[in-house]
């Protein structure tokens, strides 16, 4: 152990720790996740209490993982066991959630993949929804697409902590940027633009319930990668010297810029009324569709989520693959190989879980839907928690304020108000927001399974357009044509 502590590698400077972290919390989460969870509750009020949950339990979280990471210089199961004897579990539980978080989030970086060919040779045609149900319900084409986005990982963690994920992160992140701000610029140009856009940052507080906090809690935890052991890896390879909470700061800050960016190119675009997968997969093809170049957009918009994706999922890859170098002596290629073997079995599963087998169901969730329930519902907050009251309560106080305030880190007067956040705030809030998740799950499990929404695709011969109205009960369907084609 000894040995190694010396041999072990690092980032080689600032700009590298600041872009390799930012490049693990700017992913999927800001960029397709962020905009349909806005949406769905009511835009301009869900982003008001998102950044609340950002700064007064996201930012001081993030520090104190930094901090563990940045102290021990060990693996995320060390890190803890070597600050307080006993508690390395923690550690391990957030590599276990990270292990399935990768099983699903793989197989949807997959799908970044193919929509950017797709989306460059003109090949997605003008059924927008039909193409993403028939490829993802597919066996082999997203298999193929998140094979070779794993692979790809793999590459870069085998090239190690400076020659694949620092390198990586320097070319990827600029890129990033670069395509999201070129987007975001064009999107205001378009016409009902910026009205979509004034309409979504409006706060309309009739629209708050207790699952908009439920919600804005959740995002900020899945966006910041805390409690995974991705940012205690991250932080174990900053350089002597790197300010721990000013590089926090950076990287909330990145983030959450790139996350309401991503909020302006997609309501600009006029879909906040879609939700889910749907609203990057199918409304976001269709509204390039209608734009001059618009295969160019829908090409840069698919890069930007692929790109977002993989400087995440190499943080994932890294948390993991350090345990098996560290802590079971395996080499650098052998452990990441182990983990890229799990994150293919998991993924084949996440993906055929759509498909050919989603008739196996669990509380009526499909294997995919239940990776993200269970990570996203319980693991987040309770990873918060427990990171909190390690290092609010386990961490010897005077140990934990020499870290966080080394380096000119947090400064003396902000230290008394991290402290109280993570000691008081973090706990007690999430805890809170932990029991309504918890309650809320089981429910689903105590549920009969939810019929399918039925899908009926209707023409009508010479129509341009209906409007199709079902009553509440589904019993009756009002259809009326609103315009005839001219003859
Ligand atoms: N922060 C990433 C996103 O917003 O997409 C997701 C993520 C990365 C979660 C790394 C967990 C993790 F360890």
């Amino acid at each position: 152990m000894a040995e190694q502590k010396t041999k072990r590698s690092g980032f080689g400077g600032k700009a590298a720790a600041i872009l390799a972290a930012a490049g693990s919390a700017i992913g999927l989460g800001n960029i397709w996740r962020f905009p349909y969870i806005t949406s769905e509750n009511g835009g301009g009020a869900f982003i008001l209490i998102y950044l609340g949950c950002i700064l007064f339990l996201g930012l001081p979280l993030l520090i104190a993982e930094f901090s563990v990471g940045h102290n021990t210089k060990k693996n995320p199961i060390d890190a803890f066991a070597t600050i307080k004897k006993g508690w390395g579990w923690l550690g391990a539980m957030g590599l276990i959630s990270v292990t399935l978080i990768m099983g699903y989030y793989f197989v949807i970086s997959g799908w970044t993949l193919n929509y950017t060919l797709a989306s460059a040779t003109n090949a997605i045609g003008g059924n927008f929804g039909t193409f993403f149900t028939e490829f993802t319900t597919d066996t082999w084409k997203p298999l193929i697409f998140t094979y070779i986005f794993i692979i790809a990982n793999h590459i870069i963690i085998t090239g190690g902590v400076q020659g694949g994920i620092e390198k990586a992160s320097k070319i990827m992140m600029p890129i990033l940027f670069a395509i999201l701000i070129i987007l975001a610029i064009y999107s205001l140009w378009l016409p009902d633009g910026r009205e979509a856009l004034a309409n979504i940052f409006t706060p309309d507080f009739s629209k708050v319930t207790g699952k908009t906090f439920l919600d804005a809690m959740g995002q900020a935890f899945f966006t910041l990668s805390i409690g995974m052991g991705a940012m205690l890896i991250y932080g174990s390879y900053f350089k002597d010297g790197t300010k721990i909470a000013g590089t926090a700061i950076s990287v909330v800050s990145l983030d959450t810029l790139v996350a309401l960016m991503a909020a302006v190119i997609i309501f600009s675009a006029g879909v906040e009324n879609e939700s889910g997968i749907q609203l990057a997969f199918v409304a976001m093809p269709k509204v390039f569709a209608a734009m001059p170049f618009g295969n160019l957009w829908a090409t840069l918009f698919f890069l930007l989520l692929g790109l977002a994706a993989l400087s995440s999922t190499i943080s994932m890859h890294e948390a993991v693959t350090s345990y098996f170098v560290e802590k079971r002596g395996m080499e650098r290629k052998h452990g990441a190989r182990l983990v890229t073997l799990f994150a293919l079995l998991l993924s084949t599963v996440a993906s055929l879980s759509l498909g050919d087998w989603s008739n196996f169901t669990i509380a009526g969730m499909n294997f995919f839907a239940l990776l993200d329930n269970f990570t996203a519902i319980i693991m987040l907050p309770l990873l918060g928690i427990l990171t909190s009251i390690f290092v609010g309560w386990v961490w010897k106080k005077e140990d934990m304020k020499a870290e966080l305030t080394a380096e000119g880190g947090v400064d003396k007067a902000t230290y008394p108000i991290v402290r109280f956040l993570l000691r008081y705030v973090c706990p007690i809030l999430v805890s809170v927001v932990l029991v309504f998740g918890i309650i809320d799950f089981a429910k689903s499990f105590s549920k009969p399974a939810k019929c399918e929404e039925p899908e009926v695709t209707l023409e009508v011969m010479g129509a341009k357009e209906l409007d199709i109205n079902p009553t509440e009960e589904l019993e009756r369907v009002e259809i009326k044509v609103v315009e005839t084609n001219n003859n």
